[in-house]
């Protein structure tokens, strides 16, 4: 399936750890929609279910996409770190719909219940805090984000300054949602 550009401006990055099979990239030429489809269908992911191929390509398309990547071939010794979608399997997303300026709805963030609780959520999160920056999106107004999870929640409120906005009851998937909000370039 073709690639479409990504939705801003911004040059998609690559970020690495010295002695790791992990990165995070939001480069959208090494999505999976096989490997996201896959976590959707599993019980840990319990807003997702999976999607038709092209829906499920145009959802992560379409947005600007991060994804937690394991090196399945060893890295180059020497030479530029190139991965691609071959050499790489998808384990964890931070799904980013944005104009890719004044606003960011934050959804479908997932690390594969096998690698959750080795600081690999943190690490995307700080991934995605740094895209969307005072230096890289000045005019940026307002993240927003739901979520079910109180220790999740608290999660967001340490690494973006997230606040509780307002709640929405879903007893289609026993939830108690709560809306979340931050506003990086507020004044102080
Ligand atoms: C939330 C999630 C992405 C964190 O990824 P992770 O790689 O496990 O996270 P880290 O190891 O970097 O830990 C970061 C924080 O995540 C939270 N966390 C860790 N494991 C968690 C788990 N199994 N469930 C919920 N929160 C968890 C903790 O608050 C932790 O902070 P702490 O170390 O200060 O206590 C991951 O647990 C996950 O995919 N959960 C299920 C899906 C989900 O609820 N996504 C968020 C929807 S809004």
């Amino acid at each position: 399936m073709a690639s479409t550009p990504p939705t801003t401006a911004i040059p998609p990055r690559t970020w690495t750890r010295a002695d790791s099979e992990f990165f995070i990239s939001n480069d959208p030429s090494l999505l999976s929609v096989k490997a996201v489809n896959e976590a959707f269908g599993r019980e840990f992911l319990y807003w997702g279910k999976p999607f038709p191929e092209e829906v499920m390509h145009q959802i992560l398309h379409g947005s600007m996409s991060f994804g937690v990547y394991r090196q399945t071939q060893p890295k180059p010794e020497d030479g530029p770190f190139s991965p691609t979608a071959e050499s790489t399997e998808q384990i964890g997303l931070a799904r980013m719909v944005t104009d890719g300026s004044t606003f960011g709805y934050l959804s479908d963030v997932y690390v594969l219940p096998e690698y959750q609780g080795h600081g690999l959520g943190k690490w995307l999160m700080n991934c995605v805090v740094e895209v969307f920056s005072k230096e890289n999106m000045p005019y940026l107004r307002r993240i927003m984000l739901l979520t079910g999870d109180k220790r999740v929640q608290d999660f967001y409120s340490k690494i973006f300054g997230m606040k509780v906005i307002g709640h929405e009851q879903r007893p289609d998937i026993g939830q108690d949602l709560v809306f979340m909000c931050a506003r990086p370039n507020a004044p102080e």
